[in-house]
C-alpha cells in the first residue's frame, strides 16, 4: 500500500509517499520520498507562527512539494493507494489547506482519504527508523505544543500517564530564547548557545521533580530564567546568555529524563520512545541514553529528520491506522479539521488489534 501524506498543521509543509509493507523483521516498510518546507523565515520576524501567513503560504507549497516527491520515488499520482493527511491538532486554517488538498486530489484520483492525528504521528515516527521499537512502550511526547508520558500498549492503545499543567517543554526552550534575545524557533537556538556556556553559574528549578506523579510544570522554570536576566538587565553579556541557556536546558532535560525514568518504573516497562520537535535536543538524547544504561532500559528516537513536523509521520500513521480500522478510509470526501484534538479521542477500544 502506498500512502502519501500530507503535514500543514503549523509552520511546516510536509509531503512524503510511503510503502507500507510489514516484515517479519518487525520493519513497516520504506519511506520513497520526503520534502518539506519550513516557514520559518516567513514567521522570524514576527517572533512566532502567524496563522494566516501559515496558511497562504502552505497553499503555495502544496503543490510543487507534491510534484518534487513524485520526482524522487519516480511514481506517479495514480500510484497512490490513499491519501493521510494531517486532521488536527493544530491551526485551523493551516489545517483545512492540507485536508482540501488531501480530499480534492482523492477525489480526482478515486482513492480514499484518511484525517490523521498529529500527536498519533509523532508517536509512531520512531517506528519508521531501521530498527523500530516493539509494542509495549512509554513515549515521551516533546512538541511545541505537548509534553506527555504515555503508556503504549499497541497501536491506537494509549494511555496518559502525565503531562505538563503549564507550558509544554518546546515552549519553555521558545520562550526562554526570548528572553535570550534569540531567534525563533527557540529550542535549537538555546541548545545552539548553551554549547558555549559554563556549567554551574546559575541553578534552575526542577519544577515537580519529585513529586509522586508524571505530571510537569514549565511555567516556573521560564519565570526563573526571566528573574535571572531581570537582575542582570543591561549589563548581561554574551557569556552570561549561554550560561542561563546551559542551565535552563540541565533543568529542562534533568526533569524530563527522571520522569520518563519513573514512568518506565511505573509501568514496568523497558522501553522508552521520544518523538517531537524537543526530542532533536542533543542534550536530552545523551542523558536519557545515559539514563536507559544504567537502569537497563531502551530509548528509541525518530531518525533527527523526523522528529519535528514532516509528511513522513502522517504517511505512516495513516497507514498504521488503515491497517488497524479500514473502516477509517473514506470516500465521501467531506472534510472537516480539529484545531483541538485529544489523542484519547482516537483510542481503539478492541484491544485485540
Ligand atoms: O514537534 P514540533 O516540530 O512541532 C509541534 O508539533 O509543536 O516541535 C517544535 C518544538 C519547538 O518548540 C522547538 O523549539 C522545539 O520543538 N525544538 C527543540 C529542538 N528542535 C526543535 N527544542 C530543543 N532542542 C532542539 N534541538
Ligand atoms: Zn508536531
Amino acid at each position: 500500500m502506498i500512502v502519501l501524506g500530507i503535514e500543514s498543521s503549523c509552520d511546516e509543509t510536509g509531503l512524503a509517499l510511503f510503502k507500507y509493507q510489514p516484515n517479519q523483521f518487525g520493519q513497516y516498510g520504506e519511506l520513497l520520498a520526503h520534502a518539506l518546507h519550513s516557514q520559518i523565515n516567513m514567521h522570524v520576524e514576527y517572533g512566532g507562527v502567524v496563522p494566516e501567513l501559515a496558511s497562504r503560504d502552505h497553499i503555495q507549497r502544496l503543490i510543487p512539494l507534491l510534484e518534487e516527491i513524485q520526482q524522487q520515488s519516480g511514481l506517479s499520482l495514480s500510484q497512490i493507494d490513499v491519501i493521510a493527511y494531517t486532521k488536527g491538532p493544530g491551526l485551523a486554517g493551516a489545517l483545512l489547506v492540507g485536508a482540501s488538498i488531501a480530499n480534492a486530489l482523492a477525489m480526482s484520483l478515486n482513492k480514499p482519504v484518511i484525517g490523521v492525528h498529529h500527536l498519533e504521528g509523532h508517536l509512531l515516527s520512531p517506528l519508521l527508523s531501521k530498527t523500530p521499537p516493539t509494542f509495549p512502550f512509554v513515549a515521551l511526547l516533546v512538541s511545541g505544543g505537548h509534553t506527555q508520558l504515555m503508556s503504549v500498549a499497541a497501536m491506537g492503545d494509549y494511555v496518559l500517564l502525565g503531562e505538563t499543567l503549564d507550558d509544554a517543554a518546546g515552549e519553555a526552550f521558545d520562550k526562554t530564547a526570548k528572553l535570550l534575545d534569540l531567534a525563533y524557533p527557540g529550542g535549537p537556538a538555546v541548545a545552539k548557545l548553551a554549547e558555549h556556556g559554563q556549567s554551574g553559574q546559575f541553578k534552575f528549578p526542577r519544577p515537580m521533580l519529585h513529586s509522586d506523579d508524571l505530571d510537569f510544570s514549565f511555567s516556573g522554570l521560564k519565570t526563573a530564567v526571566l528573574t535571572e536576566v531581570r537582575k542582570l538587565g543591561n549589563n548581561i553579556t554574551d557569556q552570561d546568555r549561554a550560561n542561563i541557556a546551559l542551565a535552563f536546558q540541565e533543568a529542562a532535560v534533568d526533569v524530563l529524563c527522571k520522569k520518563s525514568l519513573r514512568a518506565l518504573q511505573k509501568t514496568q516497562t523497558n522501553r522508552l520512545v521520544v518523538a517531537g520537535g524537543v526530542g532533536a535536543n542533543r542534550h536530552l538524547r545523551e542523558q536519557l541514553n545515559r539514563m536507559a544504561l544504567k537502569n537497563e532500559k531502551e530509548v528509541y528516537y525518530p531518525e533527527l529528520h523526523l522528529c519535528t513536523d514532516n509528511g513522513a509521520m502522517i504517511a505512516f500513521a495513516g497507514a498504521m491506522r488503515l491497517a488497524a480500522q479500514p473502516e477509517q478510509a473514506k470516500f465521501d470526501y467531506q472534510f472537516d479539521v480539529k484545531p483541538r484534538w485529544h489523542l484519547a479521542e482516537i483510542q481503539i477500544t478492541n484491544k485485540a488489534i
